[in-house]
């Protein structure tokens, strides 16, 4: 379990080197991440940037909660269950704080400029997390959601779907023993089952957004379906895309 507010994750945000040709679209592409605990986010993540990166694809790699300064300062609280006791009202307000920093310091630019984000966890994690799971009014989400993204939806997201209980095994294997479960882990499998219909829910709802990738393979063939179903999306969107050198 990595609270750190300025973890190593701040290095992921550097831009192109200097001079680095690379192709960089009219508009960027924002592809989000979501899916319950351990089901192997991270590491695709990571390994589509590599591949995106081989191709010479300008691309940017973030987080949430957290991925610009001040939202990885509400992250911590977050993620240590301090506002926990506050209920899950407080709580959503903080992730909404965070999210709003993080579009406007850190995606927008990205997305202006013609960059790919790519997100781990976005909108549809507090829909889950604080929505479903946390009882909270549709109305009032909404209303929130509508704030923090202001206008910065989503062109793609992935749902990376797994049966919780060996999520939470992959996620303790991952975290190992000394460090404890975080605030939301620690939860019921009763809570991580709802979260996993509410997010196959989202995908049902909004099958022009949201893929579901099947996160109980193994990482290989999860790969292979993310990399299929990213870049077929970025040539449809942007077939004749331009290369241009970045701005030195
Ligand atoms: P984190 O350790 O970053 O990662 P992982 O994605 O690997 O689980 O944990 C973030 C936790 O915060 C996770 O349990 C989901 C929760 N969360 C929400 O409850 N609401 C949100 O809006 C976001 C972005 C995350």
């Amino acid at each position: 379990m990595d609270l750190s507010p300025n973890a190593d994750y701040l290095e992921h945000f550097k831009p192109l080197q200097h001079g680095t040709k690379a192709f960089r679209l009219a508009r960027g592409f924002f592809i989000t991440f979501e899916g319950g605990e351990g089901a192997g986010k991270s590491t695709q993540i990571e390994r589509l940037a590599q591949k995106m990166r081989a191709k010479k694809y300008d691309v940017i790699l973030t987080r949430e909660p957290g991925g610009s300064p001040g939202a990885e300062a509400v992250r911590h609280v977050l993620l240590s269950g301090a506002a926990e006791p506050f209920g899950p009202k407080m709580e959503a307000l903080l992730f909404a704080a965070a999210r709003s920093d993080h579009v406007e310091q850190v995606i927008r630019p990205a997305i202006d400029r013609g960059s790919i984000v790519l997100c781990d966890r976005f909108l549809d994690s507090s829909r889950v997390y604080q929505g479903v799971t946390g009882g909270l009014d549709p109305l009032f989400m909404d209303t929130l959601e509508q704030v923090a993204i202001n206008g910065m939806m989503p062109d793609m997201t992935l749902i990376f779907d797994i049966d919780p209980a060996e999520g939470l095994r992959r996620a303790t294997a991952r975290r190992g023993t000394e460090a404890g479960p975080d605030r939301f882990e620690k939860e019921t499998l009763a809570i991580h089952q709802a979260r996993r219909e509410a997010f196959l829910a989202i995908a049902a709802a909004e099958p022009g957004r949201c893929i579901v990738v099947d996160a109980s393979a193994d990482h290989d063939t999860v790969e292979h379906v993310v990399t299929a179903a990213v870049f077929a999306a970025l040539e449809a969107r942007a077939p004749a895309r331009n290369r241009q050198t970045a701005p030195a």
